[in-house]
């Protein structure tokens, strides 16, 4: 079995399209840990309802934070960590010991960045009139979304388009598109 391990923020809809793609078998795979860093993250409560133990981050700062996950992470035997809405840093411990990916609201290098994230990002898209937006899963390093490239997904943005909508259809194609990697690393393609 491929052991994932996801992190997320805030509502956990991508969370929801990982577990709903395992239980209707079109990932091969088992999410053995949900941490989040916020208490109130909606992904917690979407893990909790299918028995997916969890975890809410008690270190606030960046080296705390990296050891308090390093020692959890110890207890289990991960393939591959997803970071699907989480919005903090990865410290060095979990960068050296795992593999790592991001799936992001843009086509990166566009867009990106600290502060870029959710709403942000679609916002910034529709003021700068873009006719073109999608979605980056990369591999997570050091910064915020530098890190390698695996899969870029492009969706149209029609100038009625408001952020609203344009995050509707980028979230639409993101998980397709996350799900389609996660394939490739379970059967060992990526
Ligand atoms: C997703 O669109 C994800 O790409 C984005 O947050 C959303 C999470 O939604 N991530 C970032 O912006 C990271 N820079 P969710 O909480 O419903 O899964």
């Amino acid at each position: 079995m491929y052991h994932l391990v996801v992190f997320a923020s805030g509502n956990g809809s991508t969370l929801q399209a990982i577990i709903d793609s395992i239980k209707t078998q079109k990932l091969e795979a088992k999410i053995d840990l949900v941490i989040s860093d916020n208490p109130n993250s909606y992904a917690l409560k979407r893990a909790e309802d299918c028995h997916i133990p969890t975890h809410i981050i008690q270190n606030k700062k960046f080296e705390p934070r990296d050891l308090e996950l390093s020692q959890l992470l110890s207890n289990y035997s991960i393939d591959l960590i997803v970071l699907a809405g989480y919005l903090k840093m990865i410290g060095p411990k979990l960068l050296e010991k795992y593999t790592i990916i991001n799936t992001h609201p843009s086509l990166l290098p566009k867009y990106g960045g600290k502060g870029m994230h959710g709403m942000h990002v679609h916002e910034a898209v529709v003021e700068a009139q873009e006719k073109f937006t999608g979605a980056t899963v990369h591999f997570v390093n050091h910064e915020y979304d530098k890190g390698s490239i695996i899969s870029q997904t492009q969706v149209e943005v029609l100038p009625s388009d408001t952020a609203k909508i344009v995050s509707e259809k980028v979230q639409a194609a993101e998980k397709i598109q996350l799900i389609e990697v996660l394939n490739q690393f379970i059967h060992g393609k990526i």
